[in-house]
């Protein structure tokens, strides 16, 4: 294993941030990770990264980058309805996706074109398009630090929720995912309530869906909508859409008729946070390199050399305008370090 020190991360990161960790090392086997724990010579810190693509660097890392490319993939059984596959947490997540298409396993052709790895899916349980990966996850894989050994988490033990875990709470830097089962289906149930996804079929002339066609319908909307990070630095959607009482909703109507809200439980609505940011006049802002990108308000962007202090202090003044008009506060998606 070879440990590499003052490596710039620019390349690692969607937002192309150009910062530099003290120590950094690519972890291809698990059993590597056994060896980490037991050598005191390394920084006690550790950052863990995967595709880089909802991580805001904003300093120097003064620890252990730890770059996850632990790859394979394994079919672990099958009954008539569903197939278990145990993925490495390296994957690419997208390139996964491909792959259970071309095996007719569904479940997971909603969340095409989703950056980032496998390990990284379970984190903040990602979603898209009307599915969250929650429902095609029977059990996560990772190396305990404290507790020095691999770990199953099985799906009712992850307290998934809206872009959540347990995994950013009592087990934040605490585990390292080495790996992934997925259960997917051999007899597809198509999710198309996501309304622009009936109309790219329409427009692809699709009459009988399949779970490839979802899969390119979901990637042309995504295209048209979301700057791609190898053109743009940026790192999806910068907030989380916040979850309000429906009496404040009730009450927000009132100054503004036509504000957007999804249901979300009981007695409460989820309002998106890019109309919320695009009332406050930030759409398509742009202040040296770092922006608000120009089609969708909830995308903080770095056209060129921007700094991650930059963009977080943006992204402080997007928070106080959002709060002084709506009182709302909005939280952010991205992990800052
Ligand atoms: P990283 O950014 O490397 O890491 C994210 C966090 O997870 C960090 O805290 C890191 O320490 C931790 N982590 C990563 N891997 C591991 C591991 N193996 N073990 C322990 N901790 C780990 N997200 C959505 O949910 N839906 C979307 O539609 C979506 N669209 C996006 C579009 C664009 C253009 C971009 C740039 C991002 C988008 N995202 C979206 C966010 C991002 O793709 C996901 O959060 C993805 O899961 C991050 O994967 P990653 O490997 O890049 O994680
Ligand atoms: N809107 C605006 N102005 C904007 C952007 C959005 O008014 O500039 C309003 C519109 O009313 C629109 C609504 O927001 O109808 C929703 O917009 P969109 O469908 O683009 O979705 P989103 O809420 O902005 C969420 C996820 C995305 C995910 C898409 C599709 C969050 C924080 N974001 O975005 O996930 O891909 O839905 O399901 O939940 C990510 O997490 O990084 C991410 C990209």
């Amino acid at each position: 294993m070879q440990i590499l020190q003052n490596i710039s991360l620019k390349a690692y990161n969607t937002f192309g941030m150009d910062v530099h960790a003290d120590y950094y090392t690519a972890i291809t086997q698990p059993e590597q990770l056994a060896a980490i724990t037991a050598d005191a010579s390394l920084p006690a810190k550790r950052f863990v990264l995967g595709g880089g693509s909802n991580v805001l660097l904003t300093q120097s890392l003064h620890g252990l980058v730890l770059h996850n490319k632990i790859k394979g993939i394994e079919k672990i059984k099958e009954d008539d309805e569903h197939i278990w596959v145990s993925v490495g947490a390296g994957e690419v997540w997208h390139d996964f996706v491909m792959y259970a298409i071309a095996n007719h396993w569904a479940g997971i052709e909603n969340l095409a074109l989703i950056p980032g790895t496998v390990g990284a899916a379970p984190i903040q349980n990602i979603g898209a398009y009307g599915v969250e990966v929650k429902d095609a996850i029977d059990c996560v894989t990772g190396w305990h630090w404290d507790m020095k050994q691999l770990l199953p988490f099985y799906n009712d033990e992850c307290a998934f929720g809206y872009r959540d875990s347990i995994f950013k709470h009592q087990l934040k830097d605490k585990v390292f995912i080495t790996s992934v089962t997925f259960r997917l289906n051999k007899k597809p149930k198509y999710n198309t309530s996501y309304g622009a996804i009936e109309q790219e079929l329409q427009k692809m002339g699709v009459t009988e869906p399949t779970i490839a066609a979802i899969a390119d319908a979901v990637i042309a909307i995504r295209s048209s909508k979301l700057p791609n990070p190898r053109e743009i630095g940026n790192a999806g959607s910068f907030f989380k859409n916040p979850t309000i009482p429906a009496t404040q909703y009730e009450t927000l109507k009132e100054t503004f008729p036509t504000i957007p809200s999804y249901p979300a439980g009981e007695e409460t609505v989820k309002v998106p946070a890019g109309w919320l940011i695009e009332q406050c006049g930030w759409k398509g802002f742009r202040a040296g390199d770092v922006g608000v990108h120009e089609k969708q308000a909830l995308v903080l962007v770095n056209y060129g050399n921007a700094t991650g202090g930059a963009v977080w202090d943006l992204s402080d003044n997007i928070v106080k305008t959002v709060h002084d008009k709506f009182h709302i506060t909005l939280e952010r998606e991205v992990q800052v370090w």
